[in-house]
């Protein structure tokens, strides 16, 4: 922490040409301090936007804005009715519930390392970055049901917020409070969200070591072995992120034409008759905890998932090819299982920074 605050006032001292006097308040007082984003030696550094740098007061008052429902339209929801951090920010229902129980039509996803999703964000992948998600939920009439120039309001008048806001942003009144900046601020709280801590990794890392039956379901995850048989998964559920984050078709529905989609996914996005069907491949860092799955929460259980794929899945003219018949037996079937159980990370979902504040 010393180390980065001594190359933040070196940098400012840089960028002012002015010099560093002392009588000049040149560093910026404990809770402006750059935030420390600790990464794990196996995860690079993540893409962060120009004109958000991570700080403290940054990052807390996104926390708080994320656990408040000061987001709502009446005040009963906030962005952790949806994404809770047991579930490793997700809500265990198949689809999500907004206000007044309004149903959605889409599961909500896990918030793990989402710094990390740069290809869109969304099973579609429509909001390019954090930022810009974040001013979607609160109009959303199935989710917060709210309106952005009411939340101003009320965060302007508020008798915390004002202060958290100039701390976080360095604003000189009440008025440059914006959801532009509760945006920012949420954003910078995502991008703390790293799980990079499981079984999985303590293994990759030579501090444990899986059972034999984890090992045979690394096999068939990786298609590692000559004695047994492929899985895929790891193709397109690719490490250290378990998602090599494009759009696939993994043959949940049988269609005949590509336009009989009832969510067209990607293809909502792009337009595109040959993207419909596809959706974000999706990270299965801490699976475990964050059933029920797939984009619309059909499978209850793992197994539920693990038997789709070892039928083959449904045909339609873009499911990839490396959805097939996998022909596991059910020893391979519960392997496949132990080894996804391997990627839930406790320290991730137990972590107190990431809990709500209030
Ligand atoms: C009513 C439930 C609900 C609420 C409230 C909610 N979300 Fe979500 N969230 C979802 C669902 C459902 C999706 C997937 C939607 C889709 O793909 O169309 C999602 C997706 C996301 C994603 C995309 C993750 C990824 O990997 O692409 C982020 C980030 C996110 N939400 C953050 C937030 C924030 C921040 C708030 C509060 C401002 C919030 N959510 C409020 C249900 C909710
Ligand atoms: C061709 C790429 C591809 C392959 C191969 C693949 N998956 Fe997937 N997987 C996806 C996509 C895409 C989704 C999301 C589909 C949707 O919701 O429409 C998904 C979803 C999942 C989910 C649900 C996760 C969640 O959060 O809802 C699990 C679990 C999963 N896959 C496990 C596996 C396993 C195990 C294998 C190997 C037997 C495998 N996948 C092979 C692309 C793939």
């Amino acid at each position: 922490m010393r180390r980065q605050r001594t190359l933040y006032i070196l940098l400012l001292c840089i960028s002012s040409l002015a010099g560093c006097s002392e009588g000049e308040e040149a560093m910026p007082a404990g809770r402006d301090a750059p935030y420390d984003l600790a990464l794990p030696a196996q995860f690079s550094s993540p893409p962060l936007p120009d004109g958000n740098p991570m700080t403290m007061a940054g990052v807390e008052l996104g926390r708080r804005l994320f656990y408040d429902p000061i987001l709502s339209a009446d005040s009963s929801l906030s962005c952790s009715s949806c994404h809770f951090p047991e579930r490793a920010f997700t809500d265990g229902r198949p689809v999500a519930i907004g206000i007044n129980t309004s149903t959605g039509r889409r599961n909500a996803q896990s918030l793990a390392n989402a710094a990390y999703q740069y290809k869109g964000l969304f099973w579609d992948g429509r909001a390019p970055t954090l930022e810009e998600q974040a001013l979607v939920p609160v109009e959303d009439p199935k989710e917060l049901g709210h309106d952005w120039s009411a939340v101003e309001r009320s965060l302007r008048r508020h008798p915390s917020y004002p202060e958290l806001f100039e701390e976080a942003f360095g604003i000189a009144d009440t008025a440059q409070i914006t959801r532009q900046l509760a945006a920012r601020a949420l954003a910078q709280f995502e991008r703390t969200l790293i799980s990079a801590n499981s079984r999985y990794d303590r293994v990759m890392r030579g501090e444990a070591k899986f059972t034999a039956l984890e090992e045979r379901g690394k096999h068939i995850f990786f298609d590692t072995s000559e004695k047994l048989p492929e899985g895929e998964c790891g193709h397109c559920h690719t490490p250290p992120l378990f998602t090599d984050q494009t759009y696939m078709n993994n043959g949940l529905d049988e269609a005949p034409e590509l336009s009989d989609f009832q969510d067209k996914g990607r293809g909502e996005k792009t337009g595109e008759y040959y993207d419909n069907g596809r959706f974000r491949v999706p990270s299965l860092r801490n699976v475990a905890l964050t059933a029920p799955y797939m984009h619309d929460g059909r499978f209850a259980t793992l197994d539920e998932v693990i038997d789709h794929y070892n039928r083959g899945g449904h045909p339609s003219e873009n499911v990839d090819p490396k959805i097939r018949k996998l022909h596991l037996s059910d020893t391979d079937r519960l392997a496949l299982k132990a080894f996804l159980k391997t990627l839930t990370d406790s320290s991730f979902v137990n972590n107190p920074e990431f809990r709500n504040p209030f």
